[in-house]
Formats: structure tokens, C-alpha cells, sequence
């Protein structure tokens, strides 16, 4: 199909989708086989140049990647954070839980995705995933639906914040539904409807690297990466900025990895110092930023009873200066959004 498309158009469909020139450049030369650079964008973009058929038609016909616009490009988008690391119980859930109430107390409209079938962080939060799963109003009910994503939302923490939970029939979607073509798409358009609703989405990803992550990375702007400071789980994360590269070069390239969070800390015992050290020396080689380590404390697996974060029962929990760290760094980044995009 022939296409014409002028240069304020292109312009506005690149940055609808939250690229820079570089970015749709990658994408048209993959796809067409040139070697388009980045002037050749911006000579598009003011009208020196002609817009050559094939590229428009490119871009008009194209489905997707870059034809489902990133949750952020939308005007007023709330800014996407996941904690990602394949390997289990390294506290991914506990950032998530205790970086949504953190922004919430800043005043920030919070909305936390349960993205694992195990549902922990809707039992953190106090909520049955069964009742959930009968009443039909979970992450995979919002998936499936044509439905607004916020229908299925459920207020917690005194309406502290939101959550979307999760249930162990996410499990199922993850085998069928996000395995079909752009499957892994679903999850980053269903995000895109939240403009306006919401300053900050945090998705809590499952304990593997399937369908699930990965539609979480195509959806988020932020990656955290918890690691527990021993060997297993320091030897998962080469692995994730393999997922991560492939991620951006193919589908997301808004994805930035905002740090790498040390949890269940022990000063005392030496292989916790060595394994600090070599976290270090990983941030350094890949130019990533090491929050302060969070300390192992008993608050944290009372808290998970008591269905609260920890934090919301004792501010000064050990790690709380750790989470406060990550909710200070994305109110920077929220707040240089807004001024980029005013
Ligand atoms: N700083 C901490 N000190 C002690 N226990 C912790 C800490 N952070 C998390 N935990 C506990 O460790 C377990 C695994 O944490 P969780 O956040 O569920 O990990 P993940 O989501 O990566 O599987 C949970 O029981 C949680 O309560
Ligand atoms: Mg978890």
C-alpha cells in the first residue's frame, strides 16, 4: 500500500512511540535493510528531504513492535519501573511492595502490577488471590478483557495505593495467550490506557525469564535488579542483560536499567562483603548504579503476615534508606518526564 507522510507526521509518530532519531533509525535500517543515519531522520523530520515511499509504507503497515505505542509516550504516562532477577526469593516482591508505598507517601498516584502467578505481592498486600480469581479481576482477567486495565484494579493499603493482583491462572495465560504472535505486546498496550490515572506502574515479575518477563521488560522504563548478596544469585544477572539487550535492540529501546539493588544484607558475615565487592565491580564495568545494600531483617517476613508493607509498620526498618534511594531516583526521573514533556 503506497503511503505519503510528511515530516511533522513522522516526527510525531516517532516520538508518539517514545524513540529518539537514533532509535527509529536502527529500527528502519533492520527492517529495510539500509543505511539510513541519524541526519537523514532529522533532514526528514524539517522537510529538507523527501520521505521516501518505502519508509512511509514501513512505518504505516507496521503492526508492531513500533506500531504499539510504549505506555510513556503518551502525554501524562506514568513512569513504568520492574524489579527483574530470574532467580527466586532475592526480594524482588519486597522492593516492589515497599518502593509503591514509599511514592504513595510522596503523594504519587501508585499503581503496583502483580505480574507473577505465585501472587506474592498480592498476598502481601492483604488480598486472597482466590476471592480474586472467582470475582474475575486479576492481571490475566485484564489481559484477556477488552475492558479499561483500571476496572480491574483493587485500592490497598488504606488507599494508600493500587494493585492489579494476580492469581495462579496468570500461570495459564503465560503458557497460552502471551505465547501467541506479539503475545508479549499485550501487557505494554493494556499499560498505554493508564495515561492520566497514574504517576508510577511498578510490575512485580516471576522467578523465571518466560513470556511474562519478558512482557514486562517490552512494557517498563526501569529496571531494578534485586540480588541477594550470595553467589546464586549474582550468577543470574549476565544472563538478564542478555534478556535486556535483545529487548531493547527489538522492541523496547526506552528501557534503561535504573541500578542493582543489594537485599538481605549481613555485615557480619564475610561472604556477604565479598559478594558487595563483586557487585560493585559489575556496576563499575556496565556504568549501573549500586543502591545501598538492604540489611536482613526479621520485619520484613512479619510484615508479608501482617498483609502490609514493612515499611508501612516500621518506617526505620533496616533498608528503609535503601528503598527511600530507588523512590527518590524514579521522583528525579518522574519529574524530568514531566518537564521534558510540558
Ligand atoms: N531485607 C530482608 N530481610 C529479611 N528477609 C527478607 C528481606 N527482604 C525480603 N525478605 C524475605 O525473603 C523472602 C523472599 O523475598 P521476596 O521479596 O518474596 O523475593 P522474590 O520476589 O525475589 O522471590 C520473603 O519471605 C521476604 O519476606
Ligand atoms: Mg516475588
Amino acid at each position: 500500500m503506497a503511503h505519503d507522510m510528511s515530516g511533522e507526521e513522522l516526527r510525531r509518530y516517532r516520538e508518539d512511540r517514545g524513540m529518539n532519531q537514533q532509535e527509529l533509525v536502527s529500527w528502519l535500517n533492520e527492517r529495510l535493510g539500509r543505511r539510513y543515519d541519524r541526519a537523514k531522520i532529522s533532514r526528514w523530520e524539517t522537510g529538507a528531504e523527501r520521505i521516501p515511499q518505502t519508509v512511509a509504507s514501513a512505518l504505516k503497515d507496521a503492526t508492531s513492535p513500533v506500531g504499539i505505542p510504549a505506555a510513556s509516550s503518551q502525554r501524562n504516562a506514568p513512569l513504568v519501573l520492574c524489579a527483574a532477577n530470574q532467580k527466586g526469593g532475592v526480594g524482588k516482591t519486597t522492593t516492589c511492595v515497599n518502593v509503591a508505598w514509599l511514592l504513595s507517601r510522596q503523594g504519587q498516584r501508585v499503581l503496583l502490577v502483580d505480574c507473577d502467578p505465585q501472587a506474592n505481592a498480592t498476598v502481601h498486600l492483604g488480598v486472597d488471590p482466590h476471592e480474586r480469581e472467582v470475582a474475575k479481576e486479576t492481571l490475566t482477567h485484564a489481559l484477556r478483557s477488552s475492558r479499561p486495565m483500571r476496572e480491574f484494579v483493587t485500592p490497598v493499603c488504606d488507599g494508600a495505593f493500587d494493585l492489579l493482583p494476580s492469581s495462579i491462572s496468570l500461570a495459564a495465560a503465560d503458557r497460552e495467550l502471551l505465547r501467541q504472535p506479539n503475545g508479549t505486546l499485550i501487557l505494554r498496550a493494556k499499560l498505554a490506557q493508564l495515561a492520566g490515572h497514574y504517576d508510577f506502574v511498578i510490575l512485580d515479575c516471576p522467578p523465571h525469564l518466560g513470556e511474562l518477563t519478558v512482557s514486562v521488560l517490552n512494557a517498563a522504563d526501569q529496571l531494578l535488579i534485586p540480588t541477594q548478596t550470595e553467589m546464586l544469585s549474582l550468577m543470574g544477572i549476565p544472563q538478564l542483560f542478555e534478556t535486556i539487550a535483545g529487548v531493547r535492540e527489538l522492541v523496547n529501546p526506552r528501557l534503561r536499567i535504573l541500578g542493582i539493588l543489594p537485599t538481605m544484607f549481613s555485615p557480619r558475615r564475610l561472604q556477604d562483603e565479598q559478594i558487595l565487592t563483586e557487585l560493585h565491580a559489575m556496576a563499575t564495568s556496565e556504568s549501573l548504579r549500586l543502591f545501598s545494600p538492604v540489611r536482613r531483617a526479621a520485619d520484613y517476613t512479619k510484615s508479608v503476615l501482617a498483609g502490609r508493607p514493612g515499611l508501612a509498620m516500621n518506617p526505620n526498618s533496616a533498608g528503609a534508606e535503601s528503598y527511600q534511594e530507588i523512590a527518590e531516583a524514579l521522583l528525579v526521573l518522574g519529574r524530568a518526564e514531566m518537564n521534558h514533556g510540558a
